[in-house]
């Protein structure tokens, strides 16, 4: 049977889709954008052609969440204060160019010392213990202790943080109308009283870290107001944390499946700029974006009705055969490699360089220090955190005697 000829199967919500949504994309990628009529009218993107064009025209395609009691959750979290993630031009130019101010490149240069010695200090107690489970050793505590430190905010405090996120994250996998959990409510509730204490801090004794820069970006002619800074703040927790721990995460699992790859980076350490490319659009950390259509809207030439609510599946584009020969292969050679893991358009990731600094150093420090380094199950099957939209592992064992 022929991929065209495979049905079409999309349910983000099923734990078995969410464990490996890769066979599932295939057909969506032999045909047109799939129409589907569920709680509202549904779009699939899931061409890397048809992904670009739809990320690069937000007349059509807008990321501002409907007032509809659907998404009534959204609100929920931001209120009516409009976010960087979830505005459109002219309000996502003026939000963008005030929060871009605090991720310069020199910023992102100098974070690197700091980011190699947490790395260093997370994988010596693994070392000591004689065993490496990815996500908790490395993968998880490395993302949110460098944003931590970004921000200004003691160290000791990040296991709270990561605490808020996973709850927060976790809330994504209720089939909305449902309401926001209360844990959810109540995780954002906290993020929101510690930063107003923390941002009283700043403004009596600014600094310079981001929470500063961010708060003088704010007193300058064209501000942020306090709950836009408090929004974007909450942002980064979600945005920066949990997509990065995917690509440590995800990535290491991907190199250590094809010991051939492995092999060939440590032979070619060279190739690790490239490495982490592949690895992004391999299995992608953000599986797919969200867009909802406005009048006269269409990919493809296919008509969309609007108030359609799109799927744009970053990684299924990122498996697109048109645009990357031989896909599936894990090829961390490949070259060109225009995935489409950060998105295009305006909304590109803020944080790219800050998310490729980091995955570097995890898997530079990770060779370096463990010569024997491999699956230590590579039979068990895996587990996968709740949410579709961001993809990653629950665990993974490494074996590094
Ligand atoms: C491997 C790690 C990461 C991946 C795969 C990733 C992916 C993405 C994607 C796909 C978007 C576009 C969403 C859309 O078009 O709707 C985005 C936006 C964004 N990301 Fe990342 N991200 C990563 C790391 C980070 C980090 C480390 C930060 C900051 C600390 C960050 C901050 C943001 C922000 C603020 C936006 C919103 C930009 C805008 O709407 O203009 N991301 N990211």
């Amino acid at each position: 049977m022929d991929d065209s000829a495979q049905e079409i199967y999309f349910n983000p919500w099923d734990e078995s889709f969410r464990a490996n949504p890769y066979p599932h994309y295939r057909p969506l990628l032999s045909g047109p954008p799939h129409l589907i009529d569920g709680l509202m009218p549904m779009v699939l993107v899931a061409r890397y052609a048809d992904v670009g064009a739809v990320l690069r025209d937000h007349q059509h395609f807008s990321s501002v969440q409907p007032r509809t009691e659907l998404f009534q959750r959204r609100r929920d979290v931001f209120g009516d204060v409009p976010t960087v993630l979830f505005s459109d031009p002219p309000v996502h130019t003026r939000l963008r160019r005030l929060v871009t101010r605090a991720f310069t490149a020199r910023r992102i240069r100098e974070m690197e010392p700091r980011i190699r010695s947490i790395a260093a200090g997370l994988l010596d107690r693994a070392e000591q213990r004689g065993e490496l489970e990815l996500m908790a050793d490395l993968a998880i505590p490395l993302p949110v202790m460098t944003i931590a430190e970004m921000l200004g905010v003691a160290p000791a405090d990040y296991e709270q943080f990561k605490s808020w996120s996973d709850i927060i994250i976790e809330g994504d996998n209720t089939l909305p109308p449902a309401p926001l959990p209360d844990s959810v409510r109540t995780a954002l509730a906290a993020i929101v009283e510690y930063f107003q204490a923390e941002i009283e801090k700043r403004r009596s004794n600014p600094g310079d870290d981001l929470v500063s820069v961010l708060i003088t970006a704010q007193e300058e002619s064209d501000s942020l107001s306090a709950a836009e800074l408090m929004a974007f703040i909450v942002i980064l927790l979600l945005a920066g944390n949990e997509t990065t721990t995917n690509l440590i995460g995800n990535g290491m699992l991907a190199l250590a499946s094809n010991p051939d790859q492995l092999e060939l980076l440590r032979e070619h350490p060279d190739l690790m700029p490239g490495a982490i490319e592949e690895m992004l659009r391999y299995d992608a950390p953000a599986q797919c974006a969200v867009r909802f259509t406005g009048p006269d809207a269409a990919v493809s030439g296919v008509k969309l009705r609007e108030g359609s609510f799109a799927f744009v599946i970053l990684a299924a584009a990122n498996r697109d055969p048109a645009q990357f020969p031989d896909p599936d292969r894990f090829d961390l050679a490949r070259t060109p490699n225009e995935h489409l893991a950060f998105g295009a358009g305006n909304h590109y990731c803020i944080g790219a360089s800050l998310a490729r600094l980091q995955g570097t150093i995890a898997i530079e420090s990770i060779l370096h220090r463990f010569p024997r380094l491999r699956l230590a199950a590579p039979d068990a099957s895996l587990i996968y955190k709740g949410s579709y939209f961001l993809r990653g592992l629950a665990g993974l064992r490494m074996a590094i005697d």
